[in-house]
This record gives C-alpha cells, structure tokens and sequence, in this order.
C-alpha cells in the first residue's frame, strides 16, 4: 500500500482494496485494441497503424473503417463504406425546426450538444445500445450526419440558409461546401484544403481514454442510447482544457497580436511561468504526452501547406505561433515539465486560414472525434466482462450526527 493506495478496510471495516486516483493519473479504466499512445516517444497508433502514414496514405472515411473494424478496408469494402456514409448524409427535416429554437449568438458547441442528443428522439429505432445492429446504423448515422449538423450550427448563427449534402463530394469536400456555398452561390473544393480539412478529421478521430472519451464510456455504460452518449462526449470536449483548447489557443495568439505581437512574446511566455498569472500557454502540454505531440508535428506542416497555397505564408499568427514554440523548446519551465505543442495548437491557424470561424473549431474537432467515440463504445458493450462505470470516493465529510433542530 503506497501513499496514494488506502486500505478502505481499515477506514471503512469494508472488504477490497480501493485506490485513490484524482485525475485518474495511473488508473486504466479497461482494456482496448483501438489506439496506441507511446508519451514518452510521441508515438500514436491506431489500430497499429502509425498517424503519420493514415494521414499520407488514406481518408478520413479509410480511418473510421480502421477504427470501426480493426482493419483497413479492401476496394469493395471502400467504395460500399463511402457509398453507407454518403447516403446518410441528410438529416431528418424536422431537425431544422428543432434548430429554430436556438438563439442566434448560441455557442456551436451548445448548439451541437442539444442536436446530437435529440438524435435520439429523431432516429430512434437504433436506440438500443445492447442491439449491435441498432449500433452499428447509429454509427453511420452519426458519422455520415455531423458534417451536416456543424455546417447547420454555422449557418444557423450567420442567418443564412443550410445547404444540403451533395453527395458525388468526398466527405470533407461536402462538409467545406455546407459550409461555403450559399444559393446564390457555388464554391470551389480546392483540393489543397480539402485534403487539410481531411488532415483535420484523421488526426481527431480518435485518442484513447481522454475525457470525453471516457465520459462516453462511463455514459453508454448505463445502457444509455448510442446517440446520448456521444451527446455526451460532445459536452465533455467543450472544455478549455480538452477540445475547447483549439479556441482558447487561437484566441492567445490573436490577444498577442494585439498587444505588440513578436515584439511581446518573451514577455507573454514570463507571464505563463509565473504561477500567480493563472496564465496557460494553450494548445500546449498533455496528460500522456511527455514529448512531441505527433498529431502536432502534421498539423505544423498541414499549416504551411494550407497558408502557402492560400498565400498567407506571411500570416502573423503562424509566425508567433513558431516564435513561442521555439522559446518553449529552449526555456528550462518548459522542458523540465515536458510541454510540447498538442495537437491544437496549430490546428486554429489552419481552420482559421480555410475560412472557419473560431467559435466552429471544437465542433469541427467533435465531428471527426464522434468515430472514435463509437468505435470506443461499441468495444466496451461488445466485451462481456463491461459493467457500469461507478467510481468510489474517499469521504472525508463530517462524521455520523444527529438532526438536532
Ligand atoms: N502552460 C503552462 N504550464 C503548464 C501547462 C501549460 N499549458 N500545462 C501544464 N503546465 C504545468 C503545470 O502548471 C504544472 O506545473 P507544476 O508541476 O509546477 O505545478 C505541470 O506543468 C503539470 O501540469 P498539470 O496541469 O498537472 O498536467 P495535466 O496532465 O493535469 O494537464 C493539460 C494536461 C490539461 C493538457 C495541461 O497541460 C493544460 O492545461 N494545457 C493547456 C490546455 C490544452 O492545450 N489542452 C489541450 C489538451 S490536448 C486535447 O485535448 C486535444
């Protein structure tokens, strides 16, 4: 029994040994055969396969058959995947009355976490978690549909009518032309950021038992429906310290930028070492990666080829983004704590770039992380050992006592 290791016997005169774990720093939660994260090497696998070879050598809808099956699919089983997705692409019209209910100036991600739950109430023959057919039609209805409902979001908050799927467009060609094209007028799929947006997706899709993750396991868990529980994993992600870092980090750098930016840098990275600050550098540091963020590294290159095809290589936030990774990789704070870029550090300069609005970043993260989401539950339901998540605590409240009015 070690510092951290209380024998509840003694605390409690219970039987079994519980550990108490805040934050869940050394604590596995189950086994799984999906995603491979080495820290301390900046590795990470799915299902094997290294991160940096799916984004070269395969598409989004390739990674979320991998996460899915196990395994990439052969020709016949791509081409009737795509073909699965695509035809789920449209979502039940009712859902666009349901949208109607929403403020404007609704954050995306309050927007998307009450379309992602009434979901269930719009498809809900495939509601029943313990039913694999039920599971399997809910992931291609979820996969195929949430371009279409964070291209809704952003239309919805400018006030312009949703454009429907187009379906002969590969899947990040249709989400980019929701949420461009307008009637009046068509917009171009270039495919240089057609291929980023794809980028995007895969380096997203999924990244073991991160937070919301697991709140989709401890969730569907309860035998929840399919749909709540991702709903679930979208409310989760909002948070600053998880997928909502994308915005925050975009929104330091423009802060930067105003506030003297190159010129500035040194003095704004004093003040995120000065624990007084309450200052972060966002976009920065991981629980399990004690080294270069692998996703980090593609998202730095997917920049330069997004700003260069663009004609933005000159892009003021790029060039302070690069300047306070080059002072973090030389300055004692961060090394000694082995903070590197995480994947959202560079992923805002890209979307920002292509045109996307901040406030749209952690939806757009949500819908390339929903694959894995459901590649995540499917494993849990799918193992007959799975029981309902339910974590003890240590009490350290007040001790038995009497009402005493
Ligand atoms: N800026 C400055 N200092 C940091 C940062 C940071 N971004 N991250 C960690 N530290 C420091 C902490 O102050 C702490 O210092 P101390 O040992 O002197 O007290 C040490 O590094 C360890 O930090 P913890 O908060 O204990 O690390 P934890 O594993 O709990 O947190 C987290 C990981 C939440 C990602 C953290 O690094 C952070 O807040 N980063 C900024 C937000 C962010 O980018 N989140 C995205 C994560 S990736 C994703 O969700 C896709």
């Amino acid at each position: 029994i070690g510092p951290d290791v209380i024998d509840i016997r003694k605390l409690y005169g219970q039987t079994g040994m519980f550990t108490y774990d805040p934050g869940f720093l050394s604590t596995a939660s189950c086994q799984s055969t999906i995603t491979y994260i080495d820290g301390d090497k900046g590795e990470l696998l799915y299902r094997g396969h290294p991160i940096e070879q799916l984004a070269e050598q395969c598409d989004y809808l390739d990674t979320c058959y991998l996460l899915l099956k196990g395994e990439l699919p052969n020709a016949s089983q791509r081409d009737e995947f795509h073909q699965l997705v695509l035809k789920h692409t449209m979502v039940h019209e009712q859902m666009h009355f349901f949208m109607r209910g929403f403020r404007r100036d609704a954050h995306p991600m309050a927007v998307l976490t009450g379309l992602v739950g009434a979901m269930s109430a719009f498809y809900h023959e495939n509601t029943d978690i313990h039913n694999a057919e039920h599971r399997d039609r809910a992931a291609i209805q979820l996969i195929a549909k949430m371009p279409t409902l964070v291209a809704m979001a952003y239309k919805y908050g400018k006030g312009e009518p949703y454009m429907y799927p187009k379906n002969h467009l590969s899947y990040a060609g249709n989400f980019l032309n929701m949420m461009f094209a307008t009637p009046c007028e068509d917009y171009r799929v270039n495919p240089v950021i057609e291929r980023a947006m794809d980028r995007i997706f895969i380096l997203h899709a999924d990244h073991e038992q991160n937070a919301s993750t697991s709140t989709v396991r401890l969730c569907g868990s309860s035998g929840t429906n399919p749909f709540a529980a991702i709903a679930a994993g979208v409310a989760c992600l909002w948070g600053p310290a998880h997928g909502g870092a994308n915005e925050a980090c975009l929104h330091m750098l423009e802060d930067i930028q105003k506030h003297g930016g190159l010129a500035k840098v040194g003095e704004f990275m004093e003040k995120v070492k000065d624990k007084n600050s309450g200052v972060r550098l966002m976009g920065f540091g991981h629980r399990v990666y004690k080294n270069y963020d692998p996703r980090a590294k593609l998202m730095q290159q997917t920049c330069n080829e997004v700003l260069t095809e663009l004609g933005l290589e000159k892009d003021p936030l790029f060039a302070l983004a690069k300047k306070v990774e080059q002072i973090a990789l030389e300055d004692d704070y961060f090394v000694q704590r082995k903070l590197y870029p995480n994947v959202d550090f560079y992923s805002g300069i890209v979307q920002r770039a292509i045109g996307i609005p901040v406030k749209l970043f952690t939806g757009i993260f949500a819908l390339a992380r929903t694959v894995g989401w459901i590649a995540q539950l499917n494993e849990m339901i799918g193992d007959p050992e799975y029981k309902i998540g339910r974590p003890r605590q240590l009490y350290v409240g007040a001790p038995r006592r009497d009402v005493k009015l």
